[in-house]
């Protein structure tokens, strides 16, 4: 049976390392048009896909001990959203991409500003030589006020890999390696992981 384990902590939000038990969780988030408005094309349409999503999630989880999580109030075991850090690789740089999404009726009371910026903290402590990057599609002004606020700057950086505009936030510089250092640094399967 599933034990979930604390990750993170703010005033009125706790981060579950996330289990197989959050996959209807996932799917509803993942599969809401709402939630997609900026990005139809990414929406899960697939149960399977849902499960195939967590599962990258959990193994992300077991090799390096961090990742996205699941998010609910303090005080409610209903699932807000999901929010964390996990590796990836931006143009051939490492980097911890910061993730952000909640179900619709937990917008607009600062949720996502305030686990965001417990996952920027840990990040700092934790890995304080790796960019953490925010990607945020060009048209999704909320998103870009809560990359503002937790104190990601703006570059002029693009995902060269990627067919929508976003912008790039960043804690720090992000320094593109040469191949032969890329190759050296980063798992193949980490280029592009941004869900
Ligand atoms: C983006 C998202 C995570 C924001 O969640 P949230 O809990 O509502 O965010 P917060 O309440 O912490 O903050 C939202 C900020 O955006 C602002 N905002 C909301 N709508 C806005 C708009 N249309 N234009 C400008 N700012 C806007 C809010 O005023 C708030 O800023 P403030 O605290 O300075 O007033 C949420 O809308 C979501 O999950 N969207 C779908 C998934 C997604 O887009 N994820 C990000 C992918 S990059």
């Amino acid at each position: 049976m599933d034990c979930p384990v604390p990750w993170l902590g703010t005033a009125r939000l706790v981060a579950w390392v996330p289990t197989a038990a959050d996959e209807p969780a996932v799917w509803a988030v993942h599969s809401d048009p709402d939630t997609y408005r900026h990005v139809p094309s990414a929406r899960l349409t697939r149960h399977e896909d849902a499960a195939r999503l967590l599962s990258t999630w959990m193994d992300h989880w077991d090799r390096h001990g961090f990742g996205y999580a699941t998010v609910r109030s303090v005080d409610d075991p209903t699932v807000l959203g999901f929010a964390g850090a996990r590796f990836a690789a931006l143009n051939g740089a490492e980097v911890l991409n910061l993730y952000y999404r909640f179900a619709p009726r937990a917008w607009g009371v600062g949720y996502a500003t305030e686990i965001a910026r417990a996952v920027a903290q840990w990040a700092a402590a934790e890995h304080p030589t790796v960019p953490l990057i925010a990607r945020v599609a060009t048209n999704n002004p909320s998103s870009v006020r809560v990359a503002e606020r937790i104190g990601l700057v703006r570059t002029d950086l693009q995902d060269r890999s990627d067919e929508v505009d976003h912008l790039i936030f960043a804690s720090r510089p992000v320094q593109e390696p040469t191949p032969s250092t890329l190759r050296a640094a980063i798992p193949p399967t980490s280029q592009g992981a941004w869900r």
